[in-house]
């Protein structure tokens, strides 16, 4: 049998299987009746926390001209009733999972959920979401507490939030996170001209193509400043915007929002990577990760040459 280009990637001393990952949040189980979710690199569900949460009352979305504005408020069933029930049902798919966790009140519930997971239990990684914290020692301490109280390897996943992205990258790094996510929706708002209040709560986020660009460059620059691999979101829809990313630096990307109109979004980009690659004669999909780097270095030393 002729062998194809190889998707796959090792992130996290795992192997999956190509590079793709369903963002948190912006799916659940139903999409399994839609698509084969055993296709994916790995799977987020949406984050979890200590106690159930109902999330906020609608409306929770509103569309924007290139993006989607959600404050859905953490609706979860809470970390017990999570690894009773919703983890085995995940695991069935036989890929590769992260968890992904935020502590309503403050770094302490982060550790005290983290502690809840540990190897063997068909977790690959906690991702922690800092959606609401931003503060670059908070970041890096919870980090630290939180890789003491599991075995597992920990995600940063960031939002931009007025502290320059890097910095808050490197904060977590030397917290000890494996790898960061980036990013998290971007603050935003829309406002109601016949109420004249704003359609959502202040904490809403931005996310879809309208935020590409800007997470496309905070990758970029993450890339450059750390170690550990960068996990890249934010408007990924289809092959190409997914290559942006990992020629960008990222080892991984996450679809999310475009899985709301296109349910298929993930397992079409998926396709798309091979098929690109075929055209342009790339073996590993790990070859192309930060190409776009090495590219402009050699133009720019040509240039200085010339
Ligand atoms: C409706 C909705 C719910 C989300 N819920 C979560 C969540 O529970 N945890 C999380 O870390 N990110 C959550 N996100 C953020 C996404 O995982 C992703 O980081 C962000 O939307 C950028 O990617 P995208 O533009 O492809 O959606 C949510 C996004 C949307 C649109």
């Amino acid at each position: 049998m002729a062998s194809g280009p190889d998707l796959s990637i090792e992130l996290l001393g795992q192997r999956l299987q190509n590079p793709v990952i369903e963002a948190a949040g912006t799916f659940g189980e139903e999409y399994s009746e839609l698509i084969d979710f055993r296709k994916l690199g790995a799977l987020v569900p949406k984050t979890i926390s200590l106690e159930p949460h109902c999330g906020s009352p609608p409306p929770r979305l509103v569309e924007t001209p290139a993006g989607l504005l959600n404050f859905v408020g953490g609706d979860n069933p809470g970390v017990k009733k999570f690894i009773e029930e919703h983890l085995p049902r995940w695991r069935r798919y036989g890929i590769p999972i992260i968890v992904g966790l935020r502590g309503h009140r403050g770094p302490d519930e982060y550790v005290r959920i983290a502690s809840c997971f540990k190897r063997g239990m068909g977790v690959m990684a906690l991702e922690l979401n800092f959606k609401f914290m931003s503060d670059c020692s908070s970041i890096s301490d919870t980090v630290s507490r939180c890789t003491q109280a599991t075995d597992l390897p920990i995600i940063a996943k960031l939002r931009p939030a007025g502290v320059i992205m890097t910095e808050m990258a490197l904060a977590a790094e030397s917290g000890g996170a494996a790898a960061i996510s980036l990013v998290n929706t971007i603050p935003a708002m829309v406002i109601d001209v016949e109420r004249q209040v704003p359609e959502l709560p202040l904490g809403a986020g931005l996310s879809g193509p309208a935020i590409r660009p800007i997470a496309l460059k905070m990758v970029w620059d993450v890339y450059e400043a750390v170690k550990v691999p960068v996990i890249g979101m934010g408007g990924v829809a289809d092959w190409r915007s997914a290559l942006e990313y990992i020629l960008a630096g990222a080892s991984a990307v996450a679809v999310g929002t475009a899985m709301f109109s296109n349910p298929y979004a993930a397992i079409e980009t998926i396709d798309g990577i091979r098929d690109y690659m075929v055209r342009h004669g790339v073996m590993r999909v790990t070859d192309l990760v930060g190409l776009a780097h090495r590219n402009l270095r050699a133009q720019s030393a040509l240039k200085g040459g010339a």
